[in-house]
């Protein structure tokens, strides 16, 4: 089957900065009410000639920190290349001892730490008040369908990456990581992982009605474990690479699978699908910056 609709955007995190096995078709650079995105969007074909969209989260030369990645470009660049699925991946540490560094996890819920200094929403600056839910911030449907696809795709890479599911991700300013006693903090609220990037990134998704998972790949254990070191960003970036080899190899097995589910106009692809009521085209014709 093959469409040239781009119904499914990827955003890679920290050291997952293009895809693999997938056909370069162009880039394209939207501009967008709230500027351009992090980086040119790779529009890249699977083997049957399904497009999807690849957009790297800190810019290609990690240009951008968490702090100031342009969350509100990058969402409203997806969608108006038509985007409605976003599979997103992150590099994040650990809170828990069974999950070791080089272990994937999917996040069903979050704690927000971050400080209040990014833009976490499109009608900021506009006079439309508007309240999104958020109870559940994955789409919840997604995410399941994600649990077999991306377990079954790390079985067949045979590197023996365990996959987690159903965890608690923590979001973080940084740029520092937590001290001590915040890791410890973290754990005790039910907090499992810890990164700098899922917000506002999950919340504008909602906004923007796109189905959002993300992958969460372990590079190291947070700050909480009374006889180690503190993590640094040695250890970080040394887990990187591998994460970044088997997130590309998920990627490249799941997608076609993906394209279909979404696109048969089954009831799966609907569960599959959020629903658009088009509150987003709304906040940008309503922009009054
Ligand atoms: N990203 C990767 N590791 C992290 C950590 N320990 N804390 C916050 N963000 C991270």
């Amino acid at each position: 089957m093959s469409s040239s609709k781009v119904l499914i955007g990827v955003i890679g995190g920290s050291g997952l900065y293009h895809l693999d096995n997938l056909t370069l078709v162009e880039h394209v650079n939207p501009e967008t009410p709230w500027g351009f995105p992090s980086s040119p969007i790779a529009i890249c074909s699977l083997p049957s000639g399904t497009r999807v969209a690849f957009l790297a989260r800190h810019g290609i030369g990690h240009t951008f920190h968490p702090s100031t990645v342009p969350a509100r470009a990058n969402i409203a660049a997806l969608k108006s290349l038509g985007v409605r699925v976003i599979l997103a991946f992150s590099a994040v540490g650990s809170l828990r001892e069974e999950i070791s560094p080089g272990s994937f996890a999917l996040p069903t819920q979050i704690i927000d730490r971050t400080k209040g200094v990014r833009p976490v929403s499109f009608f900021e600056g506009t006079t439309i008040v508007a309240h999104a839910s958020f109870g559940d911030p994955f789409s919840t449907k997604f995410v399941k369908w994600l649990e077999e696809k991306v377990s079954k795709a790390l079985e067949e890479e045979g590197r023996g990456v365990k996959l987690f599911t159903d965890k608690c991700i923590v979001c973080m300013e940084g740029p520092q990581f937590s001290t001590r006693v915040e890791s410890i903090m973290y754990r005790q609220w039910g907090g499992d992982l810890i990164n700098m990037s899922v917000l506002p990134e999950a919340k504008l998704a909602r906004e923007a009605e796109l189905s959002y998972g993300l992958v969460a790949t372990a590079t190291d254990y947070d700050a909480w474990r009374p006889h180690s070191e503190t993590v640094t960003a040695a250890e970080v970036f040394k887990t990187l690479k591998a994460n970044a080899d088997t997130s590309r190899h998920v990627v490249a097995t799941i997608l076609e699978d993906l394209h279909q589910a979404i696109s048969s106009g089954s009831k799966e692809s609907k569960n599959l699908l959020l629903q658009e009521v088009g509150t987003m085209q709304f906040s940008i014709m309503s922009r009054s910056e």
